[in-house]
């Protein structure tokens, strides 16, 4: 059988694109069988997963979970607002004591980017990245890609648009190095101020005005403006940021083509993206929503193959 090159998840960048399809095909299984009366296999039945999340999360936790007790795997749920971290406890000593409770494999969401390779270079434990700052958010990444492949049969090839706050945006990172080991042409549009500098050295095409954009790509994927993450004022309003870079009904009437839309959520209405255009037959949204419990199925079941039990 196949094999991850990789123990742990920890972002996109460490993938080959080998690691990216198998983990591809394997979600394919794991959706025919998610889609069956009975979807449940035990695949993880000896693993025990910790989910810690240090930051808000409702798709990526509930899925990752979900996702765990498809597998049947032994879950511990841990958030840091309701734990000893608010008295003072560090990060290391948190993970030492839930894993000391002999746990195989670790989710986590954390504040600070790298806390997850931090981690995996002091315990032994398979970590999964769900997203660490603005650095990565690898299974929100391999799930996009997955529903472009979906969409069109290919990632290879297909234009893909990221809008809006890519200075914060660990969604943005880790689609741009998934969508160029897949062949993927990528485009990223916003204000100034939320491009980073020298971005085109990641082999992606910038391009300020959303109606060109648009009319070059073949899907569109509309991020969030990250205020939690944003100590500067980087546009005059949100109201100002909506009016430039909000995706409407009609603006996608202008073009000459069909595109597909994509949103990784949370979506703010009304901002970034109209309801009519979240909610039309162009959205892909919810089918991006379904398909992280496959993908995050796949990454668990792959990663579980590499842990070596005592
Ligand atoms: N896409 C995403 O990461 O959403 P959550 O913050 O709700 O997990």
């Amino acid at each position: 059988m196949s094999k991850l090159s990789v123990n742990h998840l920890l972002g996109i960048k460490d993938l080959s694109e080998a690691d990216i399809q198998l983990i591809f095909e394997t979600a394919d299984n794991f959706k025919a069988i998610i889609n069956r009366p009975i979807k449940k296999v035990p695949s993880l039945r000896d693993i025990t997963v910790a989910n810690l999340f240090f930051e808000n999360s409702t798709r990526t936790r509930i899925s990752f979970e979900l996702a765990q007790k498809r597998l049947s795997a032994d879950i511990i749920n841990f958030s840091s607002s309701s734990s000893s971290v608010t008295k003072g406890e560090t990060l290391i000593d948190t993970v030492k004591n839930i894993l000391s409770m002999k746990v195989d494999m670790v989710v986590m969401r954390h504040p600070s980017p790298g806390a997850c390779v931090f981690l995996s270079k002091h315990i032994d434990a398979a970590i999964l990245n769900a997203g660490d700052g603005t650095h990565e958010h690898p299974t929100q990444a391999l799930l996009d890609a997955y529903s472009i492949r979906e969409t069109y049969g290919d990632v290879a090839g297909k234009k893909v648009l990221i809008v809006g706050d890519i200075l914060h945006s660990r969604v943005a990172l880790s689609n741009i190095l998934c969508l160029n080991k897949l062949g993927a042409e990528v485009m990223v549009c916003g204000p100034t101020t939320l491009i980073p500098k020298h971005i085109e050295q990641l082999g992606v095409k910038v391009e300020h005005q959303l109606e060109k954009a648009l009319q070059w790509c073949d899907v569109a994927n509309m991020l969030r403006i990250q205020m939690e993450r944003q100590d500067d004022k980087y546009f005059p309003s949100l109201r100002e940021y909506s009016l430039q870079y909000g995706l409407t009904m009609d603006l996608i009437k202008k073009l000459d083509k069909p595109i597909t839309i994509m949103h990784p959520g949370p979506i703010n209405r009304g901002v970034e993206i109209t309801s009519e255009v979240a909610d039309s037959d162009l959205s892909i949204i919810l089918d991006q929503v379904e398909n992280g419990v496959a993908i995050r199925m796949a990454c668990m079941f792959l990663l579980a193959n590499n842990i070596t039990k005592n």
